[in-house]
């Protein structure tokens, strides 16, 4: 018979990895009540219209990453590959956004892209993605940064970098577009055969092209900095300011364009260098257009997502985050000490104590190694012995000390 595996690029999050994952969670939510944001628990598919409405047509995800199928009604359905189109048809939907102060809104959950597997990048994949809505100025992008900033703080990552770019508005980004086209133009030849098509569909993605001779060419190429129109550069400065007045340490890197086209204006990525290729942790900015672009009013919105499986990689292994053992395990030697054992498993358990035991009575070594391998804090005997003299001894694991436990209301 054929065993099953999961499909290539989803992995199970296996019961001894569910601690750190809830503590990366419990992390987010922490940080999230902090700056007051409330979490939203958008679907995971929606309309595909949204993504590729949203997402730009010409974008890799769109283009060839996408797990899309046509439900039983003829609806063509897309698994969300990122949460911010889902998240911001849901606050037009249900006018999340009204009111007087700016929404601000989380969500954590599985995103899906049909990319190729490897080290740090999967198929399904998680994100904790953070969104402000209702406010143009810098300081919701700033805020939005601390945020990021806080929750990695918080899970005592070091060695980050939050790598920061403008890529301007509908109004000055037509003239920096026109500029690398014509810098491109004429050295086509020299470019990978991606950069030659994305040159008609969408010129600015040769700039984060990998690829070494396109990178070596974009080195000389226009700079978006250097083409930003007074409200941009004002954006721009004021983020600067903001940051450094607040002691964030940020790197300018002009060849930061992200991989979707709805930014305008800030974008920000933060990287490590301990996860090869795939180095980006977490990385958003701003998108002012794509409430219009997904039929709502003006509504101008900043958000970020951090990848999960990135930063549980990161925190492998830290003592931080190593689950509990059990606070008892119940050595059960023979079949008469069941009973009690299961009276007495079920008054620690209404305690709010974790119990563990096995119930098929076996010898003294082979249950003190299980309860060693169970990492139990304490261990409670109950074989003939205990049962004949109605009392048992509660052994700490750790320190070695003793105590005597009274049986008898667990006898029948
Ligand atoms: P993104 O840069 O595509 O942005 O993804 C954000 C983060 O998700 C990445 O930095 C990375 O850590 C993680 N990630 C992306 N793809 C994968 C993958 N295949 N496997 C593992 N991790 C991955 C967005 O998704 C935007 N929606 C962010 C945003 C929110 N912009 C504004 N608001």
């Amino acid at each position: 018979m054929t065993r099953f595996n999961a499909i290539k690029g989803f992995r199970d999050i296996q019961p001894d990895e569910v601690f750190l994952w809830r503590h990366l969670e419990e992390v987010a939510r922490e940080i999230a009540r902090r700056y007051d944001f409330k979490e939203l628990r958008p679907p995971i598919a929606e309309k595909t219209e949204i993504f590729a409405r949203g997402l730009g047509q010409s974008t890799d995800i769109v283009e060839k990453e996408m797990y899309t199928f046509v439900d039983k009604g003829e609806e063509r359905i897309t698994l969300r590959p990122e949460a911010t189109a889902g998240m911001l048809r849901a606050v037009l939907e249900h006018n999340l956004a009204e009111g007087g102060r700016a929404t601000r809104l989380f969500c954590l959950g599985p995103m899906f892209r049909y990319e190729r597997p490897q080290k740090g990048r999967l198929r399904q994949f998680n994100q904790l993605d953070v969104e402000i809505y209702g406010e143009k100025g810098p300081g919701v992008d700033a805020e939005l940064i601390f945020w990021l900033v806080d929750f990695l703080q918080a899970l005592e990552l070091g060695d980050l970098t939050v790598s920061l770019n403008s890529l301007g508005c509908s109004e000055c980004r037509p003239i920096f577009r026109a500029e690398l086209l014509a810098f491109l133009r004429g050295r086509e030849d020299k470019l990978c055969l991606d950069c030659r098509r994305r040159l008609i569909l969408n010129p600015l993605r040769i700039i984060d092209c990998k690829n070494e001779d396109c990178h070596a060419m974009v080195a000389e190429a226009p700079r978006t900095l250097d083409y930003l129109c007074s409200a941009c550069a004002e954006h721009f400065e004021t983020l600067k300011q903001l940051l450094t007045a607040n002691g964030l340490d940020f790197k300018i890197n002009s060849f930061l364009v992200r991989g979707l086209d709805y930014y305008i204006r800030t974008a920000f990525e933060v990287l490590t260098g301990k996860l090869g290729a795939q180095s980006a942790v977490a990385g958003g900015g701003r998108y002012d257009g794509l409430a219009q672009e997904l039929g709502g009013g003006d509504l101008p919105a900043v958000g970020f997502a951090a990848g999960l499986e990135r930063l549980a990689m990161l925190l492998k292994d830290r003592p931080l985050v190593l689950e509990p053992g059990p606070d008892y395990y119940l050595a059960v030697l023979c079949v008469e000490a069941t009973v009690p054992a299961f009276r007495l498993a079920a008054y620690l358990r209404g305690q709010g104590r974790c119990v563990a035991a096995d119930w098929e009575p076996g010898s003294l070594k082979s249950r003190l190694k299980r309860a060693d391998r169970a990492g139990a804090a304490r261990l409670i005997m109950l074989g003939a012995d205990e049962i004949a003299t109605r009392r048992a001894t509660v052994r700490d694991l750790v320190t070695h000390e003793q105590r005597a436990l009274d049986l008898a209301p667990y006898l029948t």
